[in-house]
């Protein structure tokens, strides 16, 4: 991996998408059943509730899990843009809420040892899918391993979700340290799910900060937000059916809205500068 890194390829993505282009977050985590799926797949229903054009790109190499979530079977994946010549648009599948699915397909499982050269083409595909997208969402597997962070590394921005359990938090920190070494986030969205209550979440955020402020000098750990435990996630699932739709007002699509409210506010990458600097002011005066 550090190979593919240091090959000078994999920056942050705000050096390579233009200002102009959709805002590429990965979606990834230490331990896997986190949550990931669940909180990519409902917050792409509440950015597009908000007017936001998103798709999401299923990056799990290992398991299609958007698609079943969502109970929907794409005609072609990321495997036939990449060999079968398929282009980008044959490989969208519309989803609900007019969101737009790209899976990286099943197939791609075949594939764990990718070529420098399907890396590359996969790395460069996910920065220009700007496939009239203000935001694309990257649904990743778990863990460190050279797959997940190359779509990480690739997207502008990095969510990592994780749950008050003390083996996600260390594996959490296990995995915010490798991409601090990488040295391509100066930050790190962090998303707790499966909260009790919000204390339950800002400790967990505040075990993961002191820690990195302490060993981690150039990666800040910010607190996007929480996302309540909820039987209504199990049932949705059971369902296929994206919990913001099954049950709009339960308590996880409530904290869903005030996580894509809080991500909206939040589009700092585009606002450097002295440009950025009259964005804020401009909304301190509205
Ligand atoms: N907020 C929640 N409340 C209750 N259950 C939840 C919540 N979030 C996730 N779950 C449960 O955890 C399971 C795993 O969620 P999900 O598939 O989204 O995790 P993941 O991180 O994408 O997993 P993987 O690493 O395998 O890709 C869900 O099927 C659901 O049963
Ligand atoms: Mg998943």
């Amino acid at each position: 991996m550090r190979g593919i890194i240091k090959s000078g390829s994999i920056t942050s993505g705000g050096e390579m998408n233009s200002v102009q282009g959709p805002r590429v977050i990965a979606v990834t985590s230490g331990k896997g059943g986190v949550g990931k799926t669940n909180i990519t797949l409902n917050l792409a229903m509440a950015l597009s509730s908000l007017g936001q054009r998103v798709v999401i790109f299923d990056a799990d190499l290992g398991m299609a899990n958007v698609e079943v979530l969502l109970g929907v079977n794409p005609r072609y994946t990321l495997f036939d843009f990449l060999y079968n010549n398929k282009s980008l648009y044959e490989i969208i599948t519309p989803g609900p809420n007019n969101i737009k699915l790209i899976s990286g397909g099943s197939g791609l499982l075949e594939l764990a040892n990718l070529s420098q050269r399907a890396i590359k083409q996969l790395r460069d595909t996910v920065n220009h899918f700007d496939v009239g997208a203000d935001i694309i969402l990257v649904d990743t597997g778990a863990g460190i391993n050279k797959n997940v962070l190359a779509f990480v590394g690739a997207a502008q921005e990095v969510i990592v979700v994780a749950t008050p359990e003390p083996t996600s938090i260390t594996d959490a920190y296990g995995l915010i340290k490798v991409l601090a070494s990488y040295n391509v986030h100066r930050e790190v969205n962090l998303v707790v799910n499966k909260v009790d209550k919000e204390r339950e979440a800002k400790e967990t955020y505040h075990k993961l900060e002191v820690t990195a402020r302490h060993f981690l000098i150039n990666t800040k750990i910010r607190y996007l937000g929480s996302v309540k435990e909820d039987v209504n996630v199990v049932k949705a699932v059971r369902d296929q059916q994206p919990f913001m739709l099954y049950q709009p007002d339960c308590a996880a699509s409530q904290s869903i809205k005030d996580l894509a409210a809080e991500l909206l506010g939040n589009d700092s990458k585009d606002q450097g500068g002295f440009s950025g600097f009259f964005t804020r002011l401009t909304r301190l005066f509205s």
